[in-house]
């Protein structure tokens, strides 16, 4: 073997469903596409294939445009839905506002317009805190309405909650958006498919998550409604999410979404993130103030705590100031990895 690993295999933490490596299945599927020539640049095989088996979940009228990752597919999209003069309204705990180094104001060249929430996600009521000032050239024209499905607190959109924000971005001349970065999550935890909290409840574009959810690489642009959108394909390239070898990330979809794959890897790690909340939820000295959802738990404990816990376990503060912090589980979670973490935050409370 000309490489040895260069880490534990074994080591697991709880800082983010990035930090996992590739599903066995994953990997399979892409030694299978492996070998002889395929048209570069999306005119492949596997590329094909990816439209039907997206129209098969997200209904017929769906386009699939495969990216490298969760901020090109939010940037592409976005850009695709926006003109110039536009703007975004979303959640101040969006994303695209907090983690994307401004790439949708930078690359996309568009206005963000933010809403505070108590829970990560918006409503109709929410929306009109931004969504003014249609016709006053002053003010970017909020063009679109993005959400997150499940969102960065770990909350999950009702189908009902997603089409009442639809009808209302609809009645004012806007489009919706999901970042569906951990979007099998949020099917796993509403036990819906995917198209009834998206197609069917209004939504115009959304992007799939494969890195979150067991692939190596790679997500989804999925046009929902095609008068929603213009140019997605020259636009993916101008963003540099064109990718030539395009066959060894369709194929990974076609791994994930051609069979359960996706819901078995979402429904494992919101398992594993309910078994966490459940091991540690009655630990006294510790807050959960958050319903867990998907595959977050997000926790308030004593700094001094989460300082040893970190020596010992990866996971990340969220919020300095509260002392909160987020706890991700992922589809290679163990169970006795919660039964061991879940231990080790009821001894460092207790050794106060
Ligand atoms: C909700 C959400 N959207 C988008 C992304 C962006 O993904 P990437 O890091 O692949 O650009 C992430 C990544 O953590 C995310 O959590």
């Amino acid at each position: 073997m000309p490489v040895t690993p260069r880490h534990d295999p074994s080591s697991r933490g709880f800082a983010s469903d990035n930090y996992a490596g590739v599903h066995p299945e994953i990997l399979e599927a892409i030694a299978a596409a492996n070998g002889g020539h395929q048209i570069s640049y999306g005119e492949d095989a596997y590329t094909e294939h990816l439209q039907e088996l997206f129209k098969s979940h997200f209904g017929p009228r769906a386009e699939v445009f495969p990216v490298f990752n969760g901020t090109g597919a939010n940037v592409v999209a976005l850009q695709a839905m926006t003109d110039r003069w536009q703007a975004v309204v979303c959640a101040d705990s969006a994303h695209i506002h907090v983690d994307e180094c401004g790439a949708p104001e930078k690359v996309a060249g568009l206005k963000l317009l933010t809403v505070p929430t108590p829970d990560g996600k918006l409503t109709p009521e929410l929306i009109d805190r931004q969504a003014y000032g249609f016709d006053d050239e002053h003010r970017a024209q909020p063009a679109v309405v993005a959400i997150t499905q499940s969102t960065e607190l770990g909350t999950v959109y009702t189908p009902e909650e997603i089409r009442a924000i639809a009808d209302h971005a609809h009645s004012l001349g806007m489009k919706l958006y999901i970042d569906g970065a951990r979007l099998s999550n949020a099917a796993a935890h509403l036990g819906v498919p995917l198209a009834e909290f998206t197609t069917d409840a209004g939504v115009d574009v959304v992007s799939f998550g494969g890195t979150k959810n067991g692939l190596m690489l790679g997500e989804c642009v999925v046009v929902l409604d095609p008068d929603a959108v213009r140019s997605v394909k020259y636009l993916r390239k101008a963003a540099m999410q064109l990718a030539s070898k395009m066959r060894f990330i369709s194929v990974q979809f076609e791994a994930l979404l051609g069979t359960d794959l996706w819901l078995r890897n979402a429904r494992h790690a919101n398992a594993m993130a309910a078994r966490l909340y459940e091991a540690v939820k009655d630990v006294e000295g510790l807050e959960i103030p958050r319903p867990v959802q998907a595959n977050q738990v997000f926790a308030i404990l004593p700094k001094d705590v989460t300082e040893r816990l970190q020596k010992r376990f990866r996971f990340y503060t969220w919020n300095e100031h509260t002392g909160e912090v987020r706890w991700m589980t992922c589809f290679d979670t163990e169970e006795r990895d919660i039964d061991e973490f879940a231990a080790a935050v009821a001894e460092e409370l207790r050794s106060r």
